[in-house]
């Protein structure tokens, strides 16, 4: 049964199928939007040229974070005589790892086929495309038209490359073609030190590939906190990942041996392969979006608080709209879209709160890991004029000690007021981000997070002493 009230369907001499809604695209915004759509009842129409999953699964966070175990597996192995344990590492076998990792996506995927029949959506397997200019658009996929009321486009993003970089798939890279590489590299080029970079980076390293980062702006990671990037390249640097900042290419080939590449500065560099990770760019083009009235700017497809798009009753999500690229933000853009739709048409009675991009945490899994939420120092002094920050070292913790990892958290805070950024840098940090965020999310205060007890001895502890220290009443903690 229909959950659209009120609201007349589209009609079409020429249409295959009519639904309530219609997404294209089934990555992680596309199918949480047709999950939770056909939960309210909706018919939902889900179009997808691959798999449904999309890069998160197939080629994105899943199987590069399986990557990322493999290699803490290796470092494991590698530094056991520290913890008492002699081991040695015989082989790394990358087609063992991928093997591994496409395991672990076969099993999502499995579930997640599952989920999506048992909740009735139809999924339309092709490309589709938006046809029709008179502002009631269709998705057209082949020679068949797909029509609804409410269209969601989420047909996210593909890896860029530079003018003059072809990627060819065996030298150079992106991180799809990185994913598939079956033989170790003995060196490799990174070129981009942002999060695909640095994943990669730190993953190949641990399994014993000379890497060297090459980064165009003053530090790695440039979205984070400067006291991260700071740490991170300290950290790397023990790791002997070398890295190159404010490094302008001048010029790459690829050549018998593998890649060649020329600095503006004249320091030329060499490597068997070269990882292409400037950035994602949002994939719109040659999809129709412009043809039925969708704005785009620089790409990206332009929508309102409430991501809705030029076109009423088009609304984009996830890596089209501009702003951090992650999985978890598709995930949750799409549950609002869903429940916006069904709020207007009267299936539900409240109207959802847009997805803050501030209030999204933030994760990126080297080692050692980074995990923040909420705006850097800078960010926070443009936006507040002056602010309170305090650190607290992960040497003053018990874990961190056990687990041998160093970092910190770092907080800032309104002058006396909410904390509005958590940032953090160690080992196992990613699983403190939940915290994190309910603390930024609630606006609380320090004083409010240092009256919570933190178990004994746990990581999180780390987060209760620096609140402690922010409230004044600072416990593990000189001076
Ligand atoms: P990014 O935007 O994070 O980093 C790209 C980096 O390349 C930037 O630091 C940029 O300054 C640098 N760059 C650009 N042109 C360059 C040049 N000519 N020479 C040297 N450096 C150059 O993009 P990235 O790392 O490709 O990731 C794409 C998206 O995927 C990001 O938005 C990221 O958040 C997301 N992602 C998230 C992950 C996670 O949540 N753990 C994991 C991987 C990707």
């Amino acid at each position: 049964m229909s959950a659209f009230h009120g609201t007349a369907r589209a009609t079409d001499a020429r249409s295959g199928e009519a639904f309530d809604l219609v997404v294209l695209g089934g990555g992680s915004g596309g199918y949480a939007c047709a999950l939770r759509a056909a939960q309210l009842g909706f018919t939902v129409g889900l179009v997808e040229q691959d798999k449904v999953g999309g890069t998160c699964l197939h080629r994105g966070c899943i199987p590069t974070k399986a990557m990322l175990h493999a290699a803490e597996v290796a470092d494991s192995v590698r530094n056991g005589s520290q913890f008492g344990i002699h081991a040695a590492i015989d082989k790394i076998d990358l087609a063992g790892v991928v093997s591994y990792a496409d395991g672990v996506v076969e099993r999502i995927y499995k579930g997640l086929t599952g989920l999506v029949s048992s909740r009735s959506i139809t999924v339309v397997h092709g490309a589709g495309r938006l046809i029709g200019g008179d502002g009631r658009p269709y998705v057209a996929v082949d020679d068949e038209v797909y029509q609804a009321p409410n269209l969601v486009l989420a047909t996210g993003s593909y890896p860029r490359t530079l003018l003059g970089l072809d990627l060819d798939g065996v030298k150079i890279l992106s991180s799809e073609h990185a994913l598939r590489l079956d033989r170790l590299p003995r060196s490799a080029i990174v070129l981009g030190g942002g999060v695909v970079g640095v994943e990669f980076a730190s993953a190949w390293r641990s399994f014993g590939v000379d890497v060297t980062v090459l980064e165009a702006l003053p530090r790695l990671v440039s979205g984070e906190d400067p006291s991260i990037s700071a740490a991170l390249e300290r950290a790397f640097s023990k790791r002997k990942i070398t890295v190159i900042t404010s490094a302008a290419m001048a010029a790459g080939r690829i050549t018998d041996s593998g890649v060649r590449l020329k600095l503006a500065d004249g320091q030329v560099l060499e490597a068997e392969i070269m990882l292409v990770a400037v950035g994602r760019g949002p994939q719109t083009s040659g999809l129709g979006y412009q043809d039925v009235g969708v704005d785009l700017e620089d790409g990206y497809v332009s929508v309102s608080e409430r991501l809705e798009t030029s076109v009423a009753g088009v609304y984009a999500l996830g890596d089209l709209v501009r702003g951090p690229q992650l999985a978890h933000r598709g995930f949750a853009q799409g549950i609002f879209v869903a429940e916006e739709i069904a709020y207007r048409s009267g299936a539900l009675k409240e109207s959802p709160t847009p997805i803050a991009d501030v209030d999204v945490p933030r994760v990126t899994y080297c080692d050692p890991e980074i995990a923040s939420v909420g705006l850097t120092e800078d960010e926070a002094r443009t936006r507040f004029g002056d602010v309170e920050t305090t650190s607290y070292d992960l040497a003053g913790n018990g874990k961190s000690q056990i687990l041998k990892t160093r970092g910190f958290v770092k907080l800032v805070r309104r002058p006396s007021g909410p904390v509005v950024g958590v940032h953090m840098i160690g080992a196992r940090v990613s699983e403190l981000v939940g915290e994190a965020q309910l603390i930024t999310n609630w606006d609380a205060f320090p004083e409010d997070v240092a009256g919570l007890v933190h178990s004994h001895p746990t990581q999180s502890e780390a987060l209760g002493e620096a609140h402690l220290a922010l409230a004044g009443k600072p416990l593990h903690a000189h001076g």
